[in-house]
């Protein structure tokens, strides 16, 4: 399969970017083809121009989209997958992949009665909790994080999908970041040596 990876971290001394990198040797492990757009390293702009926003909130198919927003869309049309690896902040993305969906699910592409985006195979998202996963479940978040994730970004823009908390990572706590961090490297692993198969 020819796979896309967005990849948002600011910092390659995190554990998001080993897994990142245990993801992609799963991958290369099972005959996978990849691409990855680094959002932070690639300095991608995130916040919407005044001309964006009227393009996307008057439906106006007339008004360009921009260059570096066409690249992303051509490297999904490519593809057979869709991963998104990054942090959890905040109950979120980072505001940095936030802003990508913001300008790269455009008008015409991503949504409208004609869209030119291909329905991919599979949407596969891997993020990386501080928190341990009993928490992320009992406060609600982990479902906030998979509606807005799986129902409303990915939602038929894909056929099959899947979530993948890899949690207990804060710095805060080292004890627990070190006891989970060789089973959250196989897993990352894995996910991406099963990517053809893998739903959650
Ligand atoms: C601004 C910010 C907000 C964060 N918010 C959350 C959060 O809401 N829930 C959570 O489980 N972890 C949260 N974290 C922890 C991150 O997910 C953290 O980066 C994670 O433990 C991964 O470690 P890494 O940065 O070494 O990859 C946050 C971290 C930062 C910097």
């Amino acid at each position: 399969m020819n796979i896309f990876i967005v990849y948002a971290h600011p910092s390659k001394d995190s554990f998001t970017h080993r897994a990142l990198l245990g993801f992609l040797e799963g991958l290369d492990s099972a005959g996978h083809r990849h691409v990855v757009s680094d959002l932070y390293a690639m300095d991608f702009r995130t916040d919407m121009t005044e001309e964006e926003y009227r393009r996307e909130s008057h439906y106006r198919l007339d008004l360009p989209v921009p260059c570096d927003v066409l690249a992303e869309q051509e490297k999904i049309n490519r593809s057979d997958a869709i991963v998104f690896i990054y942090p959890v902040f905040w109950t979120e993305a980072p505001a940095k992949l936030v802003g990508w969906f913001d300008r790269v699910w455009t008008y015409g592409f991503a949504y409208g009665p004609q869209r030119g985006m291909k329905q991919l195979e599979k949407g596969l998202v891997i993020c990386i909790a501080g928190r341990d996963r009993g928490h992320l479940d009992e406060h609600g978040q982990t479902d906030a994080m998979k509606t807005v994730m799986l129902e409303d970004r990915m939602h038929d823009r894909v056929k099959t999908r899947d979530f993948v908390i890899l949690d207990s990572t804060a710095k805060h706590d080292l004890q627990a970041r070190q006891a989970h961090w060789d089973r959250h490297l196989r897993t990352a692993f894995m996910v991406g040596a099963n990517i053809a198969s893998t739903t959650r």
